[in-house]
């Protein structure tokens, strides 16, 4: 029932018939996608006081909407966060959490050498110009990244724990300890570990920030990022968001909340095919070299097991291939099951080529300081049958050979 039951004329009646009726007993299983983008308080006076920001509730949806809260306050919960913000992409994310650190002119942020590209990018492209000073550092090494701390004292430490493509894992603890030593905050990237492999605010971070559109979401249809994070950080990082606007729109939110319930079961479904896949892969001996956690010739072999709650090395799998460029492109026009397209986390299997997308912006002489080749391809393994995988890698390198014979 609408407000009033007046009768209005027809053309004011199309407008507002059906909509704002109160809720009725009886509540949905699975909520709402919340399109409205402005809400009415039940008076005036408790949208004074939400606006206000005394009482927590829905005005206007660049402030809050519930449907993407609900995913927010899910991934919260999955990290034991206090809080959770979502983003209108992993990259506003990343630079939301940035910018809760208060990091101003003057200061430093550390950011590990082999991090997401468009993340070092960011702190380059957007905070260095302002006087922020970026130093890359290979923190997988924990007496570089002990010198360089001292040397620095960054006000930021950014890494993410298993790093892209090449799988280096950094022992997440101890950097934390180490950060903290020397006054800063830590954020951590935990799009490639997930909570189930790894939860950073369990070992000290500040800030744990996702790209939904990998794993969280999971099906390839949707954009998102989320920040979770303490009580301390909220009310600076929401009244940013409200003057950013990178806002989550409720349908990625539903789409990505929906995915979130079958986390468990893709991921370790993927971690245990890229686990089985990178043996097959070594096996078949069609590769220069494979590179995942858990294979022996892994130089973080002994530590993956201490650092995923589980054991687990992740979900994706990376090959160096004979050859370079024009090899690769071979390799990717020549596979039939694995989709050749930038992104991990999907249920389907995906190769991407570093040099073109991730990477594309480094130097190849920065490339090959983090052991990025012309020849290295990155496999996100998807919820496939492995073998099927395997057998679609493989072909598509016997056909590479074969051309080039
Ligand atoms: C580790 C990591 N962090 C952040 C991002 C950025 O996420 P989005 O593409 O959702 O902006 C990506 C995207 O590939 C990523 O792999």
């Amino acid at each position: 029932m609408a407000r009033s039951e007046r009768e209005w004329d027809l053309r004011t009646t199309l407008v507002h018939a059906g909509e704002r009726i109160p809720p009725q007993a009886g509540y949905p299983t699975v909520h709402d996608i919340v399109v409205s983008n402005s809400f009415v308080p039940e008076s005036p006076e408790a949208a004074d006081a939400i606006l206000g920001g005394q009482r927590h509730g829905y005005t206007y949806s660049r402030h809050n909407n519930p449907t993407v809260d609900a995913l927010a306050e899910a991934v919260r919960r999955l990290e034991g966060g206090e809080c959770g913000l979502a983003y209108s992409s992993g990259m506003a994310a990343v630079h939301a959490a940035l910018l809760a650190t208060a990091v101003a002119p003057g200061d430093a942020i550390v950011v590990s050498r082999d991090l997401y590209g468009a993340s070092i990018n960011l702190t380059q492209e957007l905070f260095a110009p302002f006087g922020v000073t970026v130093v890359q550092a290979n923190l997988v090494d924990l007496e570089e990244a002990a010198s360089v701390l001292r040397r620095v004292r960054p006000k930021v430490v950014l890494f993410e724990v298993l790093s892209n493509p090449l799988l280096r894992v950094v022992d997440g603890a101890a950097l934390t300890a180490m950060a903290h030593d020397v006054g800063a905050q830590v954020i951590v990237d935990n799009t490639f570990t997930t909570p189930l492999l790894v939860r950073p605010l369990e070992f000290g971070a500040d800030l744990v920030v996702h790209s939904a559109t990998k794993y969280l979401g999971g099906h390839g249809d949707a954009v998102g990022g989320v920040v979770v994070t303490y009580q301390r950080y909220y009310e600076r990082m929401h009244r940013q968001q409200k003057l950013l606007g990178a806002v989550l729109g409720p349908f990625e939110a539903w789409l990505i909340h929906r995915g979130l319930k079958t986390l468990a079961l893709r991921f370790e479904r993927q971690c245990d095919n890229a686990a089985a896949l990178a043996e097959r892969l070594v096996a078949s001996g069609r590769f220069r070299r494979v590179h995942y956690p858990l294979l022996p010739d892994h130089p973080e072999h002994d530590r993956i097991r201490h650092v995923t709650r589980d054991g687990r090395g992740g979900a994706v799998v990376t090959l160096e291939l004979p050859g370079g460029k024009p090899e690769v492109f071979e390799f990717l026009r020549s596979l039939e099951l694995v989709v050749p397209a930038t992104t991990v986390g999907d249920v389907y299997s995906l190769a991407l080529y570093p040099v073109m997308a991730s990477h594309r912006s480094q130097t190849p002489e920065e490339r090959a300081a983090m052991g990025i080749t012309e020849g290295t391809v990155r496999i996100a393994v998807g919820i496939e049958a492995v073998e099927d995988i395997a057998e679609d890698l493989i072909a598509a390198a016997d056909r590479v050979a074969a051309t080039r014979k």
